[in-house]
């Protein structure tokens, strides 16, 4: 069963609070919070994601999905467990050492949160299968992490499908999520390529009706 993640990251200024409501009416099956420190990629949004998780956290009670592209991944944590997120994903080249991605698995493990793994476009996959049996989704970044509204890089399909393979031939619990640039042309790839959650921000936020565009995408 596919599921939705609507990244917020570009909602329009002054819209937030109806968007909200709407994506919620609309079911979406997760809020993607898309925190940026200014550090690890250029843009700083974390202030703002913060506000906004806050927000959402009480006004609904849909799912949050927190994708952390900072380099402090455990202060982070600290700040954005408080809006309960289902979801804490951090990216592995954030991290120094193998330690370090275990300590930050196990430090959003105590926080009560499923741990997810991030790699970018560039970075083979081979390199976190160690930590695959230790967390519950595997973020595939389908674009460079920083921006939304960029176009999907093809290559980047390959590595979900070796993924999925790897994670049946393993037995592995794991949902695979795909990130940018997912939109109603490209979802059926992603999918058939073995992803079970999508992140979507800009082809839903465009969007006239967030339930027809989120129903197409899960279809
Ligand atoms: C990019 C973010 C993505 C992005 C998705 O760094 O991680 O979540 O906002 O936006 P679209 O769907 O517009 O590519
Ligand atoms: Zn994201």
């Amino acid at each position: 069963m596919v599921e939705v993640s609507t990244s917020i990251l570009s909602v329009k200024k002054g819209e937030e609070s109806e968007t909200f409501f709407e994506l919620e009416a609309a079911k979406t099956d997760y809020f993607h919070i898309d925190v940026m420190d200014g550090k690890f990629v250029q843009k700083n949004t974390y202030s703002k994601m913060l506000e906004y998780a806050s927000y959402i956290r009480r006004i609904s009670s849909t799912p949050i999905d927190v994708h952390l592209m900072v380099e402090d991944v455990k202060s982070a944590v600290d700040d954005f467990a408080s809006v309960e997120p289902n979801i804490i994903t951090f990216h592995y080249e954030a991290c120094k050492n193998k330690q370090e991605v275990l300590d930050n698995i196990n430090y959003i493990k105590e926080n009560h949160c499923r741990v997810g793994i991030s790699v970018k476009p560039e970075t083979n996959i081979e390199e976190i299968y160690e930590f695959l049996p230790y967390v519950h989704v595997c973020l595939i970044m389908t674009v460079e992490p920083g921006k939304g509204g960029q176009i999907l890089i093809n290559d980047t399909l390959k590595k979900i499908k070796k993924l999925s393979k790897y994670v049946k031939e393993n037995n592995l619990e794991l949902d695979i999520e795909a990130d940018g640039g997912i939109n109603l042309n490209t979802a059926p790839e992603v999918k058939k390529a073995g992803c079970n959650i999508l992140v979507a921000g800009t082809a839903i936020l465009m969007a006239k009706d967030f339930k027809v565009i989120i129903d197409e995408l899960k279809s």
